[in-house]
């Protein structure tokens, strides 16, 4: 379907706030079944929506000042995308399964959303209406821009592209004495692919719901790359700014695409921050690689274009190419002088000194073929359900070396922790150049085809069972998801 581009203007998601007097005052985010219009000249799409929003509310606190929040499932027993039957726990229930993730948190394992703690409406079992789940998350990280998303074991690409997606901003003290731009000169951007059908539905590739065991039937594994640039919910929207400087929290919530982010006039930018923070200083830079799950803090200024239209535009040529994302257009004039600006210094990142490793892991990422004989991708040449082998002690300082045997990147996310780069080597061994985003705190990390990664983290603060997986969201659900279980001293 063709969709003019930059008619739209980019919305920005409203931030909710938490419920006043009941216990805990938590914050009560509804999943239901929606229509959202993603473009002026498409019909409402289905969708499935936090309390209706695509994406859905921003939930921003205070450093340290811990929260809860009430997850309700009221979506409908069935699901609207097609659901592939063949792969881990897609099968668990009849009724849809929900279950969600803070992704970038240290969150205790009983509210970390764990692929196998989905829930649902429970309709044949209590007769509810619906279940809920309530979460304490205790914003201990620094601040950052983290996102809570669905995480239900076999249908995870499923029900993100539904619309299961939201941002969460962490505040400090640090944060707020830096000159940067604030306010409405501060906006997210919450980047995603899609496709629809002609009346407007979402499109996703379709498997057979009972495929017949002798026949080979699609595969998932080459991730979904939709046609259509979505921004904030909206379909290749535009923003009108002033000629100044802007600071923009960008998060790839995107299935499986991979971006090559750049500005169509290649003016330059300040990457400040990544997946857990500030940076130490900021990296100037013309692009920057953005895979699934990543998120980058930039900012960006637009002082020498006033009247000129900037492309913001993709440079990676994968799957389906997109070019543009979405359009600023610098036809608002200066309300007051720009006092912000890029501090030369922004934060400091704790080292993990290398004499505190207790254990270095070689751990590959391969494909393989699954019993239908579609491809399947692994971590450790070990599907979900493998015994457990990553099990760190609780408190230990760890190397892992991510060794990718494939073709194609993968961005490999580690629940719980964030870890440091250490280096990126090809398949010979040799060092290569890291990317602007290693210098940063990271909880995902792309390892790019045919490099071997080696990332650095203390495992803390909580013992018990969390994961590790490709943030490809389709690789995630088949196969490429693994435990991983943090050990107590007593309990090996
Ligand atoms: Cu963003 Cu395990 O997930
Ligand atoms: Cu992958």
């Amino acid at each position: 379907m063709e969709l003019n581009k930059f008619i739209d203007q980019l919305p920005i998601p409203l931030v909710i706030k938490p419920r006043k007097n009941s216990q805990n005052n938590p914050y009560v985010v509804r999943m239901v079944q929606t229509r959202h219009r993603f473009h002026k000249n498409l019909p409402k799409t289905k969708v499935w929506a936090y309390e209706g929003k695509v994406p859905g509310p921003t939930i921003e606190v205070e450093k340290d000042q811990p929260i809860y929040v009430k997850w309700e499932n009221k979506l409908p027993k069935k699901h609207f995308l097609p659901v592939d039957t063949t792969i881990h726990g897609a099968m668990d229930s009849p009724e849809v399964r929900t279950v969600v993730h803070l992704h970038g948190s240290s969150s205790r394992p009983a509210s970390d959303g764990h692929p196998e703690a989905w829930f649902t409406r429970n309709f044949r079992q209590t007769g509810a209406e619906f279940v809920t789940k309530t979460y304490e998350y205790s914003n201990r990280e620094r601040a950052t821009a983290l996102w809570y998303h669905d995480h239900t074991l076999g249908i995870t690409r499923l029900n993100v592209y539904a619309g299961l997606a939201g941002l969460y901003l962490i505040r400090d003290e640090e944060e707020k004495a830096l000159p940067l731009p604030k306010g409405e000169y501060e906006l997210p951007l919450i980047v995603q692919d899609k496709s629809f059908n002609t009346d407007g539905s979402l499109f996703y590739p379709s498997q057979p719901s009972n495929p017949p065991p002798d026949l080979p039937f699609p595969s998932i594994v080459d991730g979904f790359f939709g046609d259509v640039m979505v921004v904030n919910g909206k379909a290749w929207p535009f923003f009108e700014v002033e000629p100044r400087k802007y600071r923009f929290r960008i998060l790839n919530a995107s299935n499986s695409r991979a971006y090559l982010f750049q500005f169509s006039n290649s003016q330059s930018f300040f990457l400040i921050g990544t997946d857990g923070g500030l940076l130490e200083r900021p990296i100037e830079v013309q692009s920057l690689q953005v895979s699934s799950a990543e998120r980058i803090d930039i900012i960006v200024d637009f002082s020498k274009q006033p009247g000129e239209t900037i492309i913001l535009q993709n440079r990676f040529e994968l799957g389906n190419p997109i070019g543009d994302v979405m359009a600023f257009r610098v036809t608002k004039p200066l309300k007051e002088n720009d006092h912000s600006q890029v501090p030369p210094i922004l934060s400091k990142i704790d080292p993990i000194p290398l004499t505190e490793v207790k254990k270095v892991r070689h751990l590959t990422l391969t494909e393989t073929q699954d019993k239908y004989g579609r491809p399947m991708l692994l971590l450790d040449g070990k599907e979900w359900d493998a015994p457990v082998t990553e099990t760190p002690l609780l408190d230990s300082v760890e190397i892992w070396e991510l060794e990718n045997k494939t073709e194609s990147g993968h961005p490999i996310h580690l629940h719980l922790v964030n870890f440091l780069v250490l280096d990126r080597r090809d398949s010979n061994g040799k060092l290569k150049e890291r990317l602007p985003t290693d210098f940063g705190l990271k909880d995902t990390v792309t390892v790019n085809a045919l490099e071997t990664v080696r990332i650095i983290m203390r495992f803390e603060p909580y013992a018990g069972k969390y994961v590790w997986h490709c943030h490809k969201l389709e690789h995630e659900d088949h196969d490429m998801m693994r435990p991983l279980t943090i050990r107590k001293p007593d309990d090996q």
